[in-house]
């Protein structure tokens, strides 16, 4: 795709709506044409830079580059110079000279920022503190699996309002599905992601709301999502937000309050008996394991787009 080639994929505010039914698009055909693909990106390198834990994003981004012909190399950061205090600068200069890629999962969005101002080369958001827009693709390919359609339907978000909060609100601003955010009082999603995010959705007709009442939230969704209450980086805080977040469990009372054929999302990992019930993650509506796969095929269409002008 000749708009998308060469770009950085930091959060899906960067990406009209055609571009992102394109990237959506394309991701369908290669998951049901997988073998078309298998040279897509042949002698191509994308550098994972990991400064967090990861299990899906780590696996799906070294198996896609692998059934597109290409190669990934896992870099912890631990293990490199940049968790010695090579400038950030310095790292996307020299990387850029060797890989065809640069992926990255920090905690800070402005490191990732920094590394694309000074990559030549695409640089991918694995998660930040601000976005996971790989994540966002996921579901959105998967909601379309489910539901057929994105635009029109409702998605509640339960829990944490930081990244994956933050990447839906794009996600459904984007594509035109109403997301309504419920979150405790002060862990809301931060303001100026939120107007944002209102202000691309003038362009679609989507909804978005935010509330700290789940149920205000859940009501009439096709969709509920949750996430972590603890983020990485935030585990110091697990018992004061088990208190704050008792009331923002996803249980079958809550969901009583959405549609009868709302499916159930979770980027994973999930908690059983925090964020989620064991009966619904682990329930028929549950959708999780598609959505963990659909990382895989939302980004290979991600890494195609992105380094290869065919
Ligand atoms: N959902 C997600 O990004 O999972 P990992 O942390 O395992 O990569
Ligand atoms: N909100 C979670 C997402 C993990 C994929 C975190 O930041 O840890």
């Amino acid at each position: 795709n000749k708009t998308i080639f060469g770009r950085d994929f930091l959060t899906l505010l960067d990406y009209s709506p055609n571009e992102i039914e394109t990237l959506l698009k394309s991701a369908l055909t290669i998951k049901q044409n997988k073998a078309d693909y298998a040279e897509a990106l042949k002698g191509k390198s994308l550098g994972m830079i990991f400064e967090n834990a990861s299990t899906r994003t780590r696996v799906s981004f070294e198996v896609g580059m692998t059934q597109l012909g290409g190669h990934a190399l896992f870099l912890s950061s631990r293990d490199m110079q940049i968790g010695r205090g090579e400038p950030v600068k310095d790292t996307a200069n020299v990387l850029s000279r060797y890989v065809d890629a640069i992926m990255i999962r920090t905690n800070s969005h402005e490191v990732v920022e920094e590394l694309a101002e000074h990559a030549t080369v695409p640089v991918i958001n694995a998660l930040t503190d601000g976005y996971h827009p790989c994540q966002a693709m996921a579901d959105l390919l998967t909601i379309y699996e489910h539901k057929n359609t994105l635009k029109g339907l409702k998605l509640a978000y339960v829990g944490d309002g930081n990244n994956v909060a933050h990447s839906l609100l794009a996600a459904g601003a984007k594509v035109g599905m109403d997301v309504s955010i419920a979150t405790p009082e002060g862990y809301e999603v931060n303001q100026e992601i939120f107007e944002k995010a209102k202000k691309a959705a003038t362009e679609t007709g989507a909804t978005l709301v935010q509330t700290n009442d789940p149920k205000e939230a859940v009501k009439d969704a096709d969709v509920i999502y949750t996430d972590v209450w603890a983020s990485m980086g935030y585990e110091q805080e697990q018992e004061e937000r088990l208190k704050q977040f008792s009331q923002f469990q996803v249980n079958t009372q809550l969901a009583s309050f959405a549609k009868d054929d709302f499916i159930f999302l979770h980027c994973l990992p999930a908690h059983r008996g925090e964020e989620v019930a064991a009966d619904i993650i682990d329930g028929k509506q549950s959708a999780v394991y598609d959505q963990a796969e659909n990382r895989l095929h939302a980004q290979k269409a991600i890494l195609l787009a992105l380094v290869s002008n065919s």
